[in-house]
């Protein structure tokens, strides 16, 4: 049986490419898609989700669209990441499907009823997550799979990655939610980066592979002038592989807390790899990801979706 999941997205290039991935990857069924700000406004992200669903002939899947804004701090998007329209690059037409009317906090909370024991799989800012756990508790969810944080160093700021950055305060409440959590962040993500000959290989693959690499010339110009680098870390995808293939990403079970009062470290994830400090354990932190399996799996589920 299939595992059944949640994306939480804010599409978003790497958002994008672990949405495909889900689609192309029979151990899960996605049972829906709900979209929070982040890379872009909500309203971007959510007409992105419908865009790429469609692309992939998978309008079947409701859309549901949550939060606007962080609990209490200013809304900030990565447009210098992803772009005006938040997947800029390849050209795809305006969403012809809608959102469903129910907000993204209701719709998880009925997908848990109905559905449960779900598996959430978060790569924005974890603000919807927070709020279904403040207003409805963990009921029926039995797995969080996360994109975010870092051990090492940030990428917003150097101390802390943008989705925990976004909204630290919601990110604490998910850490110290007492879910099965796993943590999957940038020490390996950015292992997780895609480069020219891995583009050759998805266009290789047909349509979807295409889209993917065209997708990935737009990511990467922001990592090039950024870090030099000759490629783009397709983060999420990462987490989204961590579920479809366990094995492929390294955990150690440790405690982790988000920076919530300091302006200067705002958003860090502390993590005790060491224990420290004697806080019991409360995330799966993923330390390390078998790079060449995941891109093969990656290019071998995109050419399934043709
Ligand atoms: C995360 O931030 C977003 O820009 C990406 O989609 C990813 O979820 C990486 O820090
Ligand atoms: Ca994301």
């Amino acid at each position: 049986m299939p595992t059944p999941i949640v994306l939480d997205c804010d599409p978003g290039h790497d958002d994008a490419i672990a949405l495909l991935l889900a689609l192309a990857s029979p151990e899960v069924e996605v049972v829906g898609v709900t979209t929070t700000y982040g890379n872009q406004t909500l309203e971007k992200t959510t007409a992105n989700a419908l865009r790429v669903l469609e692309l992939a002939g998978r309008s079947d899947i409701p859309v549901a669209a949550g939060a606007d804004r962080p609990f209490r701090r200013e809304l900030v998007v990565a447009a210098h990441v992803h772009g005006e329209s938040g997947l800029d690059g390849p050209v795809l037409p305006p969403p012809r499907t809608s959102s469903v009317a129910e907000d993204a906090v209701a719709f998880l909370a009925r997908a848990a009823r109905e559905r449960g024991p779900l598996t959430l799989v978060p790569v924005g800012p974890l603000t919807n997550l927070a709020r279904l756990l403040g207003e409805h508790g963990t009921e029926g969810i039995e797995r969080v799979v996360l994109m975010g944080g870092a051990i090492g160093e940030g990428n917003i700021t150097p101390a802390a990655e943008f989705n925990v950055w976004c909204d630290p305060e919601a990110a604490q409440r998910v850490f110290s939610s007492g879910l099965d959590v796993t943590m999957v962040g940038l020490d390996v993500t950015h292992e997780a980066l895609l480069g020219p000959a891995e583009e050759k290989r998805l266009r290789a693959v047909g349509r979807i592979g295409t889209f993917v690499a065209e997708l990935n010339v737009f990511f990467s110009e922001y990592h090039r002038r950024t870090y030099g680098w000759d490629g783009a870390p397709i983060h999420d995808a990462v987490a989204v592989a961590h579920l479809v293939r366990p094995g492929l990403v390294e955990t150690q079970f440790r405690n982790v807390e988000v920076e919530v009062d300091s302006e200067l470290n705002r958003g860090r994830t502390v993590v005790d790899r060491w224990n420290r400090t004697g806080r019991e354990p409360n995330a799966h932190v993923a330390v390390a990801l078998d790079r060449d399996a995941f891109f093969d799996l990656l290019v071998e589920r995109i050419a399934s979706l043709g």
